[in-house]
């Protein structure tokens, strides 16, 4: 049996991750280490708990505490390691640049560092493809040799991680994969993210802030494709090689908070223009080429029945949203956006 040790798993591509391993039936130990941010939520995995206690085990823990996670690591005789803990909301990181070099920097390092001297087998890093930086219309989608031009703190802690990632492959011969995917949607998604947070507000009539003139675009990838995509890098990717993970799903984010007023039956006058984003890098597209050739991976999800089932999943899981939504953050929101 493999032991596998995922950071980050509270959270929402994390908890999918794991709920994907034990869907899938594999001879797989799991270890999720997970500080608990405002991001990440017991919940999510409370059924797993249950139903498989000695197969998946859970540490409260910090990736930047070398010394607790090494001997997590130790302990364990983890084969993987998966890095998805991270700060992860760019408008966050605009607000406090230096927490997210904490995690995303400085957790990247101390993982690495562990999984060198414990000889893992492989360390998968959870990257981006915000560290390609900004594309007009007419640009090609990223290629993974596309420049690391990142604008955002969030995107620039990432790129740095990669880099280390990259480094610690080339001097010291660990062996990693990188995976850059796009924008992710689905279930479990912390609801300060656009999709979500459209689908909550609506929920709630409130009004949805759509960031300058919506004419931003992202390529929306369903967290289970995403899944797929990382399981499959873990078992087949070439050791040293990074992966872009896209959806070929390119949408303006005025359609897409258009559509989901649709789906809901709520009035587009919701919809409200607020000030822009600093940086708000105009589009992201992937070029997932390389992942399909090489590991016959393709994006399965159509994005309108994802979406549909999206919008379902938060409708059937109110509770969950009420839970996720505390005091502290509703004032963190309402204070956001009233300087908007
Ligand atoms: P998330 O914010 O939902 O979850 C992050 C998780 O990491 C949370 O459970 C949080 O408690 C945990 N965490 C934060 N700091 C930690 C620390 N110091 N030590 C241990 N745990 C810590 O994020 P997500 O959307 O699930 O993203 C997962 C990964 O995927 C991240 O690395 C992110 O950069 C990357 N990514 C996400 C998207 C997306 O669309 N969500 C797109 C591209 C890449
Ligand atoms: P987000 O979900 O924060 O992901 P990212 O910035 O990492 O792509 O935002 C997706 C897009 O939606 C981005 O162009 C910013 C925009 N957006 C809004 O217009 N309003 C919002 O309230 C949020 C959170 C995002």
């Amino acid at each position: 049996m493999k032991v596998c040790l995922v950071t980050g798993g509270m959270g929402f591509i994390g908890s999918n991750f794991i709920r994907y391993l034990f869907e899938s039936n594999l001879d797989f130990k799991v270890i999720n280490v997970d500080k608990l941010t405002y991001a990440g939520n017991p919940e999510n995995l409370k059924d797993i708990e249950e139903k498989h206690p000695n197969q998946y085990k859970f540490y409260k823990m910090d990736i930047c505490d070398f010394k607790a996670v090494d001997e997590i690591i130790l302990k364990n005789d983890v084969d993987y390691i998966i890095n998805f803990a991270a700060e992860s909301h760019v408008d966050r990181s605009i607000i406090n640049p230096s927490l997210f070099c904490d995690t995303n920097i400085s957790g990247t390092i101390s993982l690495l560092n562990s999984a060198k001297k414990n000889n893992i087998k492989k360390y998968l890093q959870i990257s981006t493809d915000e560290v390609y930086g900004s594309l007009n219309f007419n640009d090609a989608p990223f290629t993974e040799n596309h420049q690391l031009a990142p604008n955002s703190p969030y995107s620039a802690s990432k790129a740095s991680a990669d880099l280390l990632v990259r480094a610690y492959y080339k001097s010291f011969n660990l062996p990693v994969n990188i995976t850059r995917c796009s924008n992710n949607y689905g279930p479990y998604q912390f609801p300060e993210k656009l999709i979500p947070l459209m689908i909550n507000n609506s929920l709630n009539n409130k009004s949805l802030p759509v960031y300058g003139k919506g004419i931003n675009v992202r390529d929306w990838l369903h967290v289970k494709d995403h899944c797929k995509a990382i399981l499959k890098v873990l078992k087949e990717g070439r050791i040293g090689e990074i992966y872009n993970i896209g959806g070929d799903s390119e949408i303006a984010n005025i359609e897409l908070v258009e559509k989901i007023l649709k789906i809901l039956d709520k009035p587009q006058s919701l919809i409200k223009f607020v000030k822009d984003r600093p940086g708000h890098d105009l589009r992201y597209a992937m070029n997932h080429n390389k992942i399909t050739k090489e590991l016959h991976w393709k994006p399965d999800v159509d994005f309108e029945k994802g979406l549909k089932m999206t919008v379902d999943w938060y409708i059937s899981n109110r509770i969950w949203l009420e839970n996720i939504i505390t005091k502290e953050y509703l004032k963190f929101y309402e204070k956001q956006y009233k300087n908007r």
